[in-house]
This record gives structure tokens, C-alpha cells and sequence, in this order.
């Protein structure tokens, strides 16, 4: 799937990318229909809400689970990264998200490359954050929300939220998510027919299968989910290969370290059975547990001076 110049400069002034419906309900089905399954083991890569059993992220589900395996390679989701970023990419980080109806909390103000740069450290921005949507998104499920333009901004400051949810999360402060919502567009308003015109906060909505393609530093954020209907979601987020991170502090099941590059299975990959590996079936290796503070690699010196104050995900 090759973009537009339209889509390209779209992309660069609002900071990501709508796609609704770019996979159809048949291929959206297989990938449903294997989240059960994931959730349902007690393991690390399962991180609960707060005070709840209902899964708030499941991690890695591409080296477990066939159907995940394959939209890990799924062309209509690579060839538009590798062309945004002008080389082949490698997967940093996979999640199924849950925010179950009733249950699912809020995720905070944050971008992600801040964390990918102070935990991992990932030398640079050449990184795209993918949402996939495996349930309808509604005004009702806490769909996730953006401020067009954030990304221009670069790694904003950020601090580490470790109590308002069960996932420890680097977060933008009130005052600067205000500054930066003024920036682009403040409140929106109402025109003279009735209808909302967008301002600094926009909320792709969608169809299950719909795709969103998103800068590593879109400041995004999403609130609880009070409906009694799921927002199941998948996110990935694709490196470029000679972007690899330097450092292993995190466990390999939130921050991989296969930095091979993805090759892609034909576009029927999700409803025809092409072989994949799902090395981790049978449980994560101790070794993918196993995490360092050192820094490894030739540019560690480069990358360390500039990890300073962090951000999110
Ligand atoms: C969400 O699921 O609403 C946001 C998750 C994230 O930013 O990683
Ligand atoms: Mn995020």
C-alpha cells in the first residue's frame, strides 16, 4: 500500500494517519477470536487493571499467537511504515490492548519515544506507533485521542506516573497539555449547520479493522471506558532496523531484541494459513526476563548524552 503526497504531508503536519476499515470483518475475526486466549494466562506479559482481573495489555502476542504472527507481517500495515521512514523495520513492541467495557481505565497524557530514548535507548524518532482496531470504536469506549501536531515538538517534558494506574507510564503535565492543545486548535467549536469542527484534540473513530498510523511523539491519551462495550486494540510499534535500541532494561517481552528485518506475507495473510514461528508458545524463555542497565553497541555514548528527562510507553 503505497501513500499519497497528500497522506505524506498530512501525515507530517497532523502527526498521524486514518485509515478506517482497511482490514475487512472476515480478517478482523481471526485475530478477535485468538484474544481470549491470550488473556487468559497468568503471566507477566498480562498486565491487569488496578484492582481488577480484566487484562489491561497483553505484550508479544506476535511470538505466541499465530493469528498476531501474521499481522506482524501484514503488508497494508509494513509497506506504509517502510515508506514513511525510508527503510526496512524491525518490531519493538507489541501489545494488545484491552480496555474492557466497565473496566478499562485511562491511559495518561504521554508519547512514547521519550521512554523508548530514556529505557531502551532508541537513538532517534525513526520509530511509528500502529493502532489496530479488533472491536468498533465509539464516543463511548475511550477512544484514544491525539493533539494534531504534538509531534513537532520533539520529547516533551514528562514525569513517572507509577500509582494512577497498573501501568507505570511517563506523563505530560496539565500546563503543558494545555499549551500544546492551545497550539493546535484549542476547543473546536460548532459551525453554523451543527457540526464539530476539531480543534487541538482529535479522536479517530472507526469501524473494527480500522488502522491509525501515529508519530512516536503524538501526545495521545485515552479516558476510562465506562461503556458496557470492549475497545480491544492492537498496537505496534515498528522501528527502523539501523534504529535499534542500545540497552536492555526492559524485559524482551515489552522491548525486543530481534532487530531482523520484517519481511512481509502476502496481503490474504490473515484469513490463509502461511506458516509463521511463534517461538514463545510454549512460555517466554528466562532469558527474555533477564534485564540490563548497561548500554551496549558503538554509538552508547552518543545515545546516553541525549536520554535525559523522559517520557511514556
Ligand atoms: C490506549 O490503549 O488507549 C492507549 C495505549 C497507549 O498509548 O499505549
Ligand atoms: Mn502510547
Amino acid at each position: 500500500m503505497k501513500l499519497t503526497p497528500e497522506q505524506l504531508a498530512e501525515f507530517d503536519k497532523e502527526g498521524f494517519l486514518f485509515f478506517p476499515s482497511l482490514f475487512s470483518p472476515e480478517e478482523t475475526k481471526t485475530l478477535t477470536d485468538a484474544v481470549p486466549e491470550l488473556y487468559s494466562h497468568r503471566a507477566p506479559y498480562n498486565v491487569r487493571e488496578k484492582g481488577s482481573d480484566a487484562v489491561r495489555t497483553n505484550f508479544a502476542a506476535h511470538m505466541t499467537s499465530e493469528p498476531f504472527a501474521r499481522l506482524a507481517r501484514h503488508p497494508r500495515m509494513i509497506e506504509p511504515v517502510e515508506s514513511l521512514l525510508g527503510e526496512k523495520l524491525y518490531m519493538h513492541q507489541f501489545k494488545v490492548n484491552g480496555k474492557m467495557g466497565f473496566e478499562g481505565d485511562v491511559w495518561q497524557w504521554h508519547q512514547d519515544y521519550g521512554t523508548w530514548l530514556n529505557d531502551d535507548m532508541m537513538p532517534t524518532e525513526r520509530a511509528m506507533n500502529v493502532a489496530i482496531f479488533l472491536d468498533d470504536v465509539n464516543d463511548f469506549n475511550g477512544p484514544l485521542m491525539f493533539i494534531p501536531g504534538s509531534h513537532k515538538k520533539g520529547v516533551v517534558e514528562a514525569k513517572h506516573d507509577l500509582t494512577t494506574t497498573s501501568y507505570p507510564l511517563w506523563t505530560v503535565d496539565d500546563d503543558l497539555i494545555r499549551q500544546l492543545v492551545a497550539r493546535g486548535g484549542d476547543k473546536g467549536h460548532y459551525d453554523a449547520e451543527g457540526n464539530y469542527v476539531p480543534g487541538g484534540i482529535i479522536s479517530p473513530k472507526g469501524p473494527a479493522g480500522s488502522m491509525i498510523l501515529f508519530h512516536s511523539c503524538l501526545v495521545h491519551a485515552s479516558g476510562s471506558n465506562l461503556s458496557p462495550w470492549n475497545r480491544v486494540a492492537v498496537y505496534l510499534s515498528l522501528c527502523a532496523v539501523s534504529n535499534h535500541i542500545r540497552r536492555h532494561k526492559r524485559p524482551e517481552y515489552i522491548a525486543h531484541r530481534d532487530f531482523s528485518p520484517i519481511t512481509c506475507l502476502p496481503d490474504d495473510c490473515l484469513t490463509k494459513d502461511y506458516p509463521v514461528e511463534t517461538p514463545w508458545k510454549n512460555g517466554v524463555p528466562p532469558s527474555a526476563l533477564e534485564t540490563s542497565l548497561e548500554p551496549f553497541g558503538s554509538t552508547v555514548a552518543a545515545v546516553a548524552a541525549q536520554a535525559s528527562e523522559g517520557a511514556t510507553s
